[in-house]
């Protein structure tokens, strides 16, 4: 396999993992979904089942198409190694209970996604493991968190739904000081905006189901970081069986060759769309990173290429004035995921913080009057007179 690292992203993600040795040379990966790979000679059978030499032996394991994939995200990671999951969830379950056993303490921020907001209140304590949630954004009180001691530090940014900014390279410092693991979620950054693991992080993961994927048509989750971390993490999945397949592998792995121009056109039309919301009568508040006016703009602008293609803003209104704007949009699926081709919007009701309660969304800030947008790559013009149309109707 030829290796892609010295060119830019666009062209890696293009070339990454692709070879020309498939038999009769076709210029993209075959999908292999064979789940198992035959061997003449019993001794080469032993030598790849043991590690001692390259191949495939059993699907959960390792596979062709799925090997294509990880070293796509190895490289525009900048990481020793990678490995995928069946989903976004998996790759971050996998993780987490990899490292987190009994007695072991993580220290996150309140406002991960919703998924795995359930895995720190619910599922980790089951399991004797201390979480300290803190205040995300309050970079303060989780340096006095993590420097009380702790095995993990698990960051997103920027986070679902409001869109908050945490200092990769300020908490992965004080992570190293206590010998913590730094994970980072980069699902809504991707790859081409942020590279956490070139921040300090140890371990970078991505719901390929978004951005990646980028057609909402394949579910997928990826890891990627320092070789001995993900291979524990290999290990642990290849026997917990949560493991990619070769078809939604090979989708994520197509529409990871127009990231590139994806990403540009939803950074640009985001930060048109976000300008424009700012000024409008009928919004109350955007969240952007890239607008100055962010809270996080100034560590955002430090760690970020581009500011990514999700945002949200709220309305001057409850429940009842969104459900009206909503069924205003016509450019939009009203549905959940995000990072797609067509422009997706929702509530975090419905999307990203579904498996919390109304109190608990609250707590966290989010205002019922909220809407996520996670724009497309249509025109931009066209999704602006869409907004304000939808806004007139208010
Ligand atoms: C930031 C983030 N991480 C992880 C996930 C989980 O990914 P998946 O749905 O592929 O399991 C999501 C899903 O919305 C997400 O938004």
């Amino acid at each position: 396999m030829k290796d892609f690292s010295q060119y830019k992203k666009g062209t890696a993600a293009v070339w990454a993992g692709e070879s020309d040795q498939h038999q009769g040379s076709p210029i993209t990966a075959p999908i292999v979904s064979s789940v198992a790979f035959s061997y003449s000679d019993p001794d080469e059978w032993y030598l790849a089942a043991s590690g001692q030499a390259a191949g495939h032996i059993y699907s959960r394991n390792t596979n062709p198409t799925v090997a294509v994939l990880e070293e796509k995200i190895r490289i525009l990671e900048g990481a020793e190694a990678a490995t995928s999951f069946a989903t976004g969830m998996a790759a971050i379950s996998n993780t987490l209970f990899c490292f987190l056993v009994s007695g072991k303490r993580v220290v996150s921020i309140k406002d991960t996604y919703g998924g795995t907001s359930r895995l720190f209140l619910d599922f980790l304590p089951k399991y004797q493991v201390e979480v300290t949630l803190c205040d995300t954004g309050d970079h303060a009180s989780m340096e006095s968190e993590i420097a009380r001691g702790c095995d993990l530090v698990y960051l997103e940014t920027p986070t679902n739904p409001t869109l908050k900014i945490v200092d990769i390279t300020r908490l992965a410092a004080a992570a190293k000081k206590v010998g913590a693991i730094v994970v980072v979620d980069n699902t809504f950054a991707t790859p081409l905006n942020q590279n956490p693991l070139a921040l300090g992080a140890d371990l970078v993961i991505h719901s390929a189901t978004k951005f990646l994927c980028g057609h909402s048509d394949a579910m997928g989750g990826l890891l990627a970081g320092r070789r001995e971390l993900v291979e524990q993490v290999f290990r642990f999945r290849e026997i917990h069986g949560g493991s990619l397949q070769a078809d939604p592998a090979y989708m994520i792995g197509r529409g990871m060759k127009t990231l590139d121009l994806r990403i540009e056109r939803q950074n640009a039309s985001a930060m048109t769309i976000a300008r424009h919301l700012q000024g409008h009568p009928k919004i109350r508040e955007v969240f952007y990173p890239g607008l100055p006016e962010h809270a996080g703009h100034a560590i955002a602008k430090a760690q970020m290429t581009g500011y990514g293609g999700m945002m949200s803003f709220s309305l001057d209104g409850g429940y009842e004035l969104v459900k009206k704007f909503l069924s205003g949009l016509r450019i939009v699926h009203l549905a959940a995921s995000l990072g797609s081709v067509s422009t997706l919007a929702g509530t975090p009701r419905t999307t990203s913080h579904v498996e919390l309660t109304a109190e608990q969304r609250s707590r966290l800030g989010i205002p019922e009057g909220l809407i996520r947008y996670s724009v497309g790559i249509e025109n931009a013009e066209d999704l602006l007179g869409d907004l304000d149309q939808a806004l007139s109707l208010l």
